[in-house]
């Protein structure tokens, strides 16, 4: 089992490993005299069992909330039944909420874990690959609302995250695809040798992947963890991604999304000299590689409006992620009025 740990506004471990989760009950300790596990209606029927039966050797008592499965979840009405369920069982600040399953039970769930009594113990149980190497790591919680994506949430680190590598083994090609277009953006921003290992196919050698990506995002979560910086650049390929995601009304999903906003965003600064032909290429085709998606239908007036809806918004400027090289991302902002003109560039073929 391979542990790293965060050293931010709380210190916590990641552990990696196969067939964890069976060990759950060993691992985690501290969860208090109640533990909520958060789950959706896929995952739950597969995992939860066997985490409460982990969970049943320790003292804690375990209680079990399942929201239904997708995006279209993480609102403010799953929000409050959860903060309400969590007060039902009479949850206090020494218990703990265990989130189960994917992107959006780990956001909705930490968002109410945060909010809850100001706080109260959270865990993260990653099982997909998105999950495992971005959402569980670094504390960003958020629910949606109806002018965009995580509009309302809260960094609030984890107490602790286990990612069973084995629960990845059984997730739908289109599942674990989504998480391949997060684990291309540390290559992309972060580590040229790492994009180059990618080359093999990442399901050969997952455990390092994960513990590859979550090195990187430590790294950076742990220089800049409030993202008024470098940590910015982890959202290369989020703002035209998380416009994509918006304006499909969620039928495209994040990796596929975040996979088009990186070529586009990548063909934009190849047209602008920020980098050269041969870093677009290189990331054009590790994404056909990965069988993500390299452009989007929407046109450029529909995604700059949509991008202004995106957090990263300052005023009246974006700032957005560009490519110099494999390896190496820079951060530029864009006036508002120029960002159609950009995202133009890089919806052209050159
Ligand atoms: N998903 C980007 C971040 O955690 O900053």
């Amino acid at each position: 089992m391979n542990t790293i740990t965060v050293n931010a506004s709380k210190m916590y471990e990641i552990k990696i490993g196969s067939g964890i989760l069976d060990d759950a009950g060993g691992i985690l300790h501290k969860l208090g005299s109640t533990a909520a596990i958060i789950t959706d209606d896929i995952v739950g029927p597969l995992y939860a069992e066997r985490l409460e039966h982990s969970l049943s050797h320790s003292r804690t008592r375990v209680v079990k909330y399942v929201i239904p499965h997708g995006e279209a979840s993480k609102n403010a009405e799953q929000f409050l039944s959860i903060i309400n369920f969590l007060a039902n069982e009479k949850l206090t600040r020494t218990d703990t909420v265990i989130a189960l399953g994917g992107g959006v039970v780990g956001d909705l769930a930490g968002f109410s874990a945060a909010v809850y009594m100001r706080g109260i113990g959270f865990v993260q149980i990653p099982t997909t690959l998105l999950a495992a190497v971005d959402s569980s790591v670094g504390g960003k919680t958020a629910i949606n609302l109806s002018a965009g994506k995580n509009l309302a949430g809260v960094f609030y680190q984890p107490d602790m995250v286990l990612c069973d590598v084995a629960l990845l083994s059984t997730l739908k090609p289109e599942v674990f695809r989504d998480g391949c277009a997060e684990v291309i953006k540390y290559g992309v921003i972060a580590s040229a040798d790492f994009f180059k290992s990618l080359e093999a196919p990442m399901d050969t050698h997952l455990k390092e992947v994960i513990a590859r990506c979550v090195e990187i995002k430590r790294d950076i979560v742990m220089e800049d963890e409030l993202e008024k910086g470098v940590r910015k650049l982890l959202n290369f390929g989020h703002t035209i991604g998380h416009a994509i995601e918006l304006l499909s009304d969620y039928k495209i999903s994040h990796g596929n999304a975040v996979a088009a906003g990186m070529a586009i965003i990548t063909r934009a600064a190849a047209r602008m000299k920020i980098c050269d032909s041969s870093c677009k290429q290189s990331l054009l085709q590790m994404l056909k590689h990965y069988n993500l998606p390299v452009n989007t239908t929407f046109d450029s007036a529909s995604i700059a409006h949509a991008c202004l809806a995106d957090k990263k918004r300052d005023g009246g400027k974006v700032t957005m992620v560009f490519p110099e090289r494999i390896g190496k991302c820079i951060l530029e902002e864009i006036k508002v009025e120029g960002l159609e003109n950009v995202i133009k560039l890089g919806l052209e073929e050159n």
